[in-house]
């Protein structure tokens, strides 16, 4: 069984203070739910107070990015190796928005995923069709072609550890989220490429995710699909009581 996994991307919002007040509060709102997997994905700079404040927590904290370098003059970069020396368990690689404002390549994706596997942190490699690609009947290919590209290299026990977030980039942060079923077409494709690359145990184990514009109210209907094993949350995961509530989406469903 894949266990569910529901992450906050926070983006640049939250610094350590605000980032530990978070997790405090959180914490006693989600503490009676085993089911799920909660991460939160503060900015770099957050990332220890993250860790300190979910030390007696189940919530795990994930970085936003890393760069695939073990060390060296890159300036403005943070290694693997130092995100899992400050406690991270998971790594968002390939977000829209290092695609679309930081130039972030397919290799690059792949380098990255990498580099957070070799120091045994989950990479959340994530994929997605812009508005005119979807427009264009491209949606298939891109996210294929993107996840394909991301998984170079990797063993199938590697894939199948891995978390990918399916994010079509015209549901991020537009309030426009895909309906349940178009997310879940896509995302079973996703899920047949990695049996037809890496065999049908990594197929059965990666676990998927699909993000944009989720809500307390729309995430049961995600759930509700065969393929889809979680939530990958923006905006709706910077406001505490949202999140819980996209967390404890079972109780609130009754
Ligand atoms: P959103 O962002 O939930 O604000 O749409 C999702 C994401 O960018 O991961």
């Amino acid at each position: 069984m894949r266990r569910p996994i529901i992450a906050g991307n926070w983006k640049m919002y939250k610094g350590p203070a605000e980032t530990a007040a978070f997790v405090a509060e959180l914490w006693p709102q989600v503490r009676e739910n085993k089911e799920v997997e909660i991460v939160v994905c503060p900015p770099f700079v957050s990332l220890e107070a993250a860790v300190r404040a979910g030390r007696d927590t189940a919530i795990a904290v994930g970085a936003q990015d890393v760069y695939w370098e073990k060390q060296g003059a890159f300036t403005g970069e943070v290694s693997a190796g130092m995100l899992a020396e400050v406690g991270c368990r998971y790594g968002l690689v390939g977000h829209s928005e290092r695609r679309q404002l930081f130039g972030e390549t397919d290799a690059g994706v792949n380098r990255k995923a990498r580099a957070l596997l070799e120091v045994n942190i989950t990479p959340i490699i994530c994929v997605g069709e812009t508005l005119e690609q979807r427009e264009q009947g491209a949606t298939a290919r891109v996210c294929q072609g993107q996840l394909e590209a991301a998984l170079q290299g990797l063993s199938p026990e590697q894939v199948g550890g891995l978390v990918v977030a399916y994010e079509p980039v015209w549901a991020i942060g537009t309030g426009r989220n895909a309906t349940s079923a178009d997310a879940q077409a896509v995302i079973g494709d996703l899920r047949r490429l990695v049996v037809s690359l890496c065999g049908p145990e990594a197929g059965k184990n990666t676990r998927f995710q699909y993000g944009g514009s989720v809500k307390p109210g729309n995430i049961a209907d995600f759930m509700a699909q065969p393929d889809i094993d979680g939530v990958l949350v923006g905006g709706a995961s910077l406001v505490v009581a949202d999140f819980a509530a996209i967390i404890n989406y079972r109780v609130a469903a009754g």
